[in-house]
């Protein structure tokens, strides 16, 4: 999309940003960091931090974008010139830069799976054969580098040719079919012997398990999910008119995210508890359940390979908007470059990401403060990057915006009250700074 193209229609828009928003974040990470810490009290302080930083947040970036109508450094500079603030869109760029290099792991480990299921090889094996399978794949060098270079491949395609509105238009269909057969794995998976255990596990918080480290987790997660901190919706919302209300958006957003990470909380834990596995298995968690759960089904496979296809596009439709912030900064919306500097981002975020690829084969003995790369870099994005955007946002809504312009931007076309506008104000102003700094010196130790 070129640099000031407006989005056709509202739900473009939402279905953009849903799409950046929705996609491993709530699908597969939630559930696995969700298992390593303890899952109810860690749901629900995910919950909170969402509806408290994150809901805030969006709004926040989406009145930059819509004020200043550009790129996610532009914005920035437009709004405070002369000044050091558009670093804050540089960060952003850094922190998808570094999210992408994991990201594509993950996604090309849904393109082996496809792949796997497509060809018969996971007909009729057993819950422990489903993991050894998959650890065997992930750990190979040459598997795992090559579906990762594919899935990245699939994300440079796009945002080089900047065709991503037709894409956020098929979306409009593949979003709704994800929920629908999600909705079909829950129904399985809670009817499962011993499925109470594992909703349980999710839904009754249990605060002994809580520390520190849970609570800087669930909060990386809110951000992680949303896209908030990495100036994307900046981006995203630039192309917005004006006509368009940003609460609303910024609402049903959020409602969606935290619906598809209630129904992945509820497809994966109670099989988690019927088939005995192990909660806390980390980043496998999901792709070692999910076959188990839809072999449970009739016609399992063909709706495995049916939810392998969506879960792919929805984790695409997030690695766009990562690679596109970046590229649309440097291409300044002129159509040449922007193919030239999305082969070379990308290819170069490929690079980078083969480390975190190999962290679940020959390089899983490298670790750094007890993490491997991979685990390295998600913990880097999630819990030091995300949240150091995030609270550089809420320093420069309320410092460097006027407060009544901010409030005409948030009315028009959504007719916001005025109660309503303080209370978010008061969020960004006071609550997401002070919260994001108390939890990050309470993991420091300082408070
Ligand atoms: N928000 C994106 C996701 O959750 C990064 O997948």
């Amino acid at each position: 999309m070129s640099q000031r193209e407006q989005w056709s229609s509202k739900i473009g828009f939402i279905l953009a940003a849903a799409g950046s928003a929705i996609g491993l974040g709530a699908i597969w990470k939630f559930p696995y960091i969700a298992g390593q810490n303890g899952g109810g009290a860690f749901f629900l302080i995910f919950i909170l931090f969402t509806l408290l930083l994150g809901l805030p947040l969006l709004l926040a970036e989406f009145s930059i974008g819509r004020t200043a109508q550009s790129n996610a450094v532009d914005s920035y500079r437009k709004i405070a010139p002369g000044t050091r603030w558009h670093w804050v869109g540089i960060l952003g760029m850094i922190t998808s830069f570094i999210l992408l290099s994991f990201y594509s792991v993950i996604g090309g480990w849904i393109v082996v799976y496809l792949f796997k299921a497509i060809t018969g090889q996971l007909n009729n094996l057993s819950s422990d054969q489903y993991a050894e399978v998959f650890g065997a794949t992930i750990s190979n060098p040459v598997t795992s580098v090559f579906v990762q270079f594919l899935f990245i491949l699939m994300t440079i395609i796009v945002v080089a040719k900047g065709v991503q509105k037709g894409i956020e238009l098929a979306s409009k269909i593949m979003m709704p079919a994800l929920f629908i057969l999600f909705i079909l794995l829950v129904v399985r998976a809670v009817t499962l012997d011993n499925a109470m255990d594992g909703i349980t596990f999710l839904l009754q918080p249990d605060f002994s398990k809580v520390t520190s480290q849970t609570i800087l987790e669930a909060m990386g997660q809110s951000f992680f999910t949303l896209s908030v901190g990495v100036s994307v919706m900046v981006t995203y919302s630039s192309y917005l008119p004006k006509t368009q209300s940003l609460p609303r958006s910024a609402i049903s957003i959020v409602a969606m995210n935290i619906f598809i990470v209630l129904l992945a909380g509820l497809a994966i834990f109670p099989a988690v508890f019927a088939f005995d596995l192990e909660p806390g298995a980390g980043p496998v968690l999901l792709f070692n359940v999910l076959p188990t759960v839809f072999s449970q089904l009739p016609f399992g496979m063909f709706f495995f390979i049916a939810f392998l296809i969506l879960f792919l596009f929805a984790a695409l439709t997030s690695a766009f908007s990562m690679l596109e912030i970046i590229v649309s900064v440097i291409s300044k919306g002129e159509p040449e470059k922007r193919r030239k500097w999305s082969w070379i981002i990308g290819l170069a975020i490929f690079v980078f990401g083969i480390p975190s690829a190999l962290s679940f084969g020959i390089l899983g003995d490298i670790t750094l403060f007890d993490k491997t790369i991979f685990d390295l870099a998600d913990f880097a994005v999630s819990n030091v990057l995300l949240p150091i955007g995030s609270l550089l946002i809420s320093l420069f809504v309320p410092m460097k915006m006027k407060k009544t312009a901010l409030y005409e931007e948030l009315k028009q076309g959504s007719g916001l009250k005025r109660g309503l506008f303080e209370t978010w104000f008061f969020l960004i102003r006071f609550v997401a700074p002070l919260l994001i700094l108390a939890v990050m010196l309470d993991v420091l130790g300082v408070i």
